[in-house]
């Protein structure tokens, strides 16, 4: 039996993992509450960490609120680049492997995808456009300097899951307030991602975590397809059907919608390695139908939204 200890267990994704971890009989799983230990505090991790002494331990923790990382720079290094490095300096002394969750705004977004129409692959070099990215960029190598092949990078992006927050909660939120005559949702259509499901990250990490051999480096793992915020917006509009989502959704420019922190255009992710293991990544829109029937309800209009 594995013993499995996962960080940041109360965020969306943390929840997931732990929901799907805990109902198997291969893992033993101890999860850890931010108020339990915060990964900017070295002494922390290290105790706990050292005290459990796990196979495995998986960093869910992070700041996420890329606008807010934005003001508060200094945080957002403490805890995605300093409490990334805690823990993998915590792992080195317990002899623990760490797969650690990254993302896709490490990326420009640069990329031009007629000569790369698979997107970036894991060997990319790696240039963000905002302090959100850097400071993930920044704990991604700090682990992969401490620990090497002990630790797995996995690089996400766009998540929904349960209880949120996400993207999907936000729109839901906005859709079902107001009706038809409300002012329209705005929503940007020149960025573009691969949506990903908390739960099909989760049974990636779980497959992960089954293998025999531990699997290191960096890999990409999101769910197939890749699409902009307003074409993500428009499909959970059709799948919440118009009873309930009353309000219009209509395009703009990120020029026109401005956010505190700048956003990278194209960050498709190359998803050719996940599957050479086995992984097959099932495609956003399955994905978000089937999330959305189990968060918002039965009620929802599902047919022939896909
Ligand atoms: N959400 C996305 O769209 C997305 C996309 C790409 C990659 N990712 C990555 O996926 C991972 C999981 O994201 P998520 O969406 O599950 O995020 P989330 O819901 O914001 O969860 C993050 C968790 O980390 C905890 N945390 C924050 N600071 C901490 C600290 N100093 N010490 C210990 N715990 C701390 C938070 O606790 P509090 O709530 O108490 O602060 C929260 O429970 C993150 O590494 C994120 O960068 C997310």
């Amino acid at each position: 039996m594995k013993k499995v200890l996962v960080l940041g267990s109360e965020g969306m994704l943390g929840r997931s993992l732990c929901g799907r971890l805990g109902k198997m009989k291969s893992f033993e799983l101890v999860k850890v509450l931010h108020s339990e230990c915060d990964i900017r505090k070295h002494s922390e991790v290290l105790e706990i960490i050292c005290d459990e002494s796990p196979d495995v331990v998986v960093n869910c923790a992070a700041m996420t609120a890329v606008d807010k990382c934005e003001d508060r720079v200094e945080e957002a290094f403490k805890t995605n680049a300093l409490g990334a490095f805690n823990v993998a300096l915590a792992c080195k002394k317990a002899g623990a492997k760490l797969i650690h969750i990254s993302t896709d705004y490490v990326h420009s977004g640069d990329i031009l995808l007629q000569n790369r129409p698979a997107g970036y692959r894991e060997d990319d070099v790696s240039i963000p456009k905002n302090v959100y990215g850097s400071s993930k960029l920044c704990g991604d190598l700090s682990i992969m300097s401490v620990l090497g092949k002990n630790a797995l990078i996995l690089r996400t992006a766009w998540l929904f899951g349960s209880g949120g927050p996400s993207f999907v909660h936000k729109i839901m939120e906005l859709g079902t307030t107001g009706d038809q005559f409300s002012k329209p949702i705005s929503v940007v259509c020149d960025q573009s991602g691969n949506p990903t499901s908390a739960d099909f990250l989760s049974y990636a990490i779980a497959k992960l975590l089954r293998r025999k051999t531990f699997v290191g480096g960096v890999l990409n793992c999101t769910c197939s397809g890749f699409t902009s915020w307003y074409s993500f917006a428009q499909a959970i509009q059709r799948i919440a059907g118009p009873e309930r989502f009353r309000r219009l959704v209509v395009p703009c420019s990120s020029g026109w919608y401005k956010t505190k922190a700048e956003r990278p255009a194209r960050t498709k992710l190359d998803l050719e390695k996940l599957e050479s293991l086995g992984i097959d990544p099932p495609y956003w829109k399955y994905e978000l139908e089937k999330f959305m029937k189990k968060e918002f309800g039965k009620t929802l209009k599902t047919k022939a939204t896909v």
